[in-house]
């Protein structure tokens, strides 16, 4: 492009007019804009050409740049935009809808597009202004060299269309100095990965949380206010529960920052609000370690699933249950693994969460939502604890080829979906017997593209914070989730499947016909009845199976059963996994 029609573009009076206007409204005042403007002056003056219009130019370039939010879940995705000869903008924008002032991560992916030359940029609105404003002032010195760069080639001709991509660190502020909050600190500053920054810590008594491997620049605090009320693009929410860990999250989304947390528990009870407020907003909300820990199983089903309609999902993901039930598995007796699992860090003091089932119910709903696209209120789910299971069952389990694993499993069924939680029996030969420890697993069966199995360190500090920075990254690189849109769904429980049925009773006769007699009444057909010498009598275990019935009939059959006066204790009713 010539210089010379420039000038007489420069010198229309529509053009004139825009940059008087400009010029009385200075967009950035900063030291860092004012030695940017020293230095391209000064280059303005070195090049070849008309020194006074690169001085005017320059100065509109950094001023005038209509920069647009490409979408909203792009991520912090902007760009400077051409416009047409009158300075007119060239293309009909929705940049009301995509303003800066509401789209979070205006400023660090700057895209020059605009095959035009950065002349005719002109910013109209206020929105605009202030988002440049807010753009300018977060630049660092290179990074707006660069900008003035490729536009002050763009004035002399001497540049091709190009895009240029100049990238802003997303500031992050860590909420929770614990297990996996201080794992993800050591992510950031170890491995430096491109795009993040840790700017802060929270926690309640933070001094005796501090740290001396973080950069000196790192504000420790134990002031949630002010850190939200800072600069920060995105706060982790690594504390737990709901209060006040959903207040922080609820505060920073209004705020229009992006959050990514671990917590399966606000995400099951609160992650459609949430989700909403962050769109509204034009902040992003991701939770992609609140569900198997390490393990890639939501962006899995976010992305590369998204293509498949999801018709079941089976898993364990609850690594301390999965740890205790593979110790017993091996001969361990429950109380003594618990204790073990609790000594060595995986279960709570108080760990009714673990293994009532409730932490697996929370993130069994967090999947139904992603994969079979339903929404439900996780208390619909009813969890069944695995203190129940003894040595007997794993005794019997191994018996018909099985072990016992706390499952979380979900299908469509004609009238909706189903879903349980709770101790079963699967085939030593299937992936879920596989699965041994702390690791989880997550078996997904899609219509299309059949079985996908996920597994892995579904906890642990390091696992789970390696998923939280990997939500960080999606973020700061602007990666686009494919929507999944879901809709409120009523769950039952009622599977269609085999069943493991242990009694402990105090012999006497007629006790097996009492017991089929119920079975048949339910029309449920027994597939084998075991029972293992050496036990004594008055507290004999034995176990009926029973071929694929409906888990109504079976629960009416059960009813009849407990009327029996030879219990010593609750039958034991597994679904086994075939
Ligand atoms: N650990 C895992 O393997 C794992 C796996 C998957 C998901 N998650 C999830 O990740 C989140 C964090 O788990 P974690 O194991 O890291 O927990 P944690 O070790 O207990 O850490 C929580 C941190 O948050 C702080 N905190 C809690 N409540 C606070 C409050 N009201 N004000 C200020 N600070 C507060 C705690 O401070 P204090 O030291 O003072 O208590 C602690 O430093 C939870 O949502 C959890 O469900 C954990």
């Amino acid at each position: 492009m010539a210089v010379g029609s420039f000038v007489n573009r420069l010198r229309s009076a529509a053009c004139r007019r825009r940059i008087n206007d400009e010029r009385r409204r200075p967009l950035h005042q900063g030291r860092e804009y004012a030695r940017e403007e020293r230095a391209v002056r000064g280059r303005a003056q070195a090049g070849a050409g008309s020194s006074r219009l690169r001085k005017n130019s320059d100065r509109r370039i950094v001023h005038r740049a209509v920069v647009r939010t490409v979408a909203a879940a792009a991520g912090r995705q902007a760009r400077i935009i051409g416009c047409d000869r009158r300075g007119r903008r060239a293309e009909r924008e929705q940049e009301d809808q995509q303003d800066g002032e509401a789209a979070p991560h205006l400023q660090p992916i700057l895209n020059l597009g605009c095959p035009f030359p950065a002349i005719g940029l002109i910013c109209r609105g206020v929105g605009y202004h202030r988002s440049i404003r807010q753009f300018l002032s977060s630049l660092e010195e290179t990074t707006l060299s660069q900008v003035n760069d490729f536009a002050f080639r763009s004035l002399s001709g001497d540049t091709a269309p190009q895009e240029v991509r100049v990238r802003r660190p997303l500031r992050i502020a860590i909420f929770g100095f614990g297990t996996v909050g201080s794992s993800v600190a050591r992510i950031l500053v170890e491995s430096k990965p491109e795009g993040l920054e840790l700017t802060h810590v929270f926690n309640r008594g933070v001094a005796r949380k501090r740290v001396d491997w973080t950069p000196p620049g790192v504000v420790w605090s134990e002031d949630a206010d002010a850190v939200l009320g800072s600069d920060v693009d995105a706060i982790v929410e690594l504390a737990g529960g709901l209060d006040p860990a959903g207040s922080w999250v609820r505060r920073a989304l209004d705020a229009g920052k992006s959050v990514v947390t671990a917590n399966k528990k606000l995400i099951a009870y609160h992650g459609i609000e949430l989700e909403r407020l962050a769109e509204s907003r034009g902040g992003h909300l991701k939770y992609g370690a609140a569900v198997a820990g390490g393990i890639p199983v939501i962006p899995g089903l976010e992305q590369g699933l998204a293509g498949d309609r999801i018709e079941r999902l089976e898993g364990i993901l609850n690594g301390t249950c999965n740890f205790i039930l593979s110790q017993m598995d091996e001969g361990a007796d429950f109380a003594a693994v618990l204790a073990e699992a609790q000594a060595r860090g995986y279960a709570e003091a108080d760990p009714t969460e673990d293994v009532g089932g409730f932490d697996a119910r929370s993130k069994l709903s967090i999947l139904m939502r992603l994969a079979l696209r339903v929404d439900v209120d996780p208390e619909e789910i009813v969890p069944r604890p695995i203190t129940q299971v003894t040595a007997v069952d794993f005794s019997y389990a191994h018996d018909l080829g099985c072990t016992i694993r706390q499952v979380a499993r979900a299908e469509r069924t004609d009238g909706g979906v189903a879903a349980t939680v709770g101790p079963m029996l699967v085939d030593i030969e299937s992936p879920l017997a596989w699965s041994r420890g702390t690791e989880n697993m997550v078996i997904l069966s899609g219509r299309y593209g059949g079985d996908v199995v996920f597994s892995g360190h579904g906890a642990g500090g390091h696992p789970t914070a390696v998923a939280v920075v990997s939500d960080l990254l999606a973020l700061a690189h602007g990666s686009r989730r494919v929507g999944m849109p879901s809709a409120p769904g009523s769950v039952s429980a009622e599977f269609e499947v085999p069943h493991y049925i242990r009694f402990l009773v105090d012999d006497r006769p007629g006790i097996v016909a009492e017991i089929t007699s119920c079975l048949a009444r339910e029309m449920i057909n027994i597939r084998a009845i075991v029972q293992k010498p050496g036990y004594p009598p008055h507290a004999l275990p034995f176990v009926v199976t029973v071929e694929p019935c409906k888990s109504s009939a079976l629960q009416r059959a059960l009813a009849a059963m407990r009327t029996m006066d030879c219990h010593c204790a609750e039958p034991l009713d597994l679904q086994m996994l075939e």
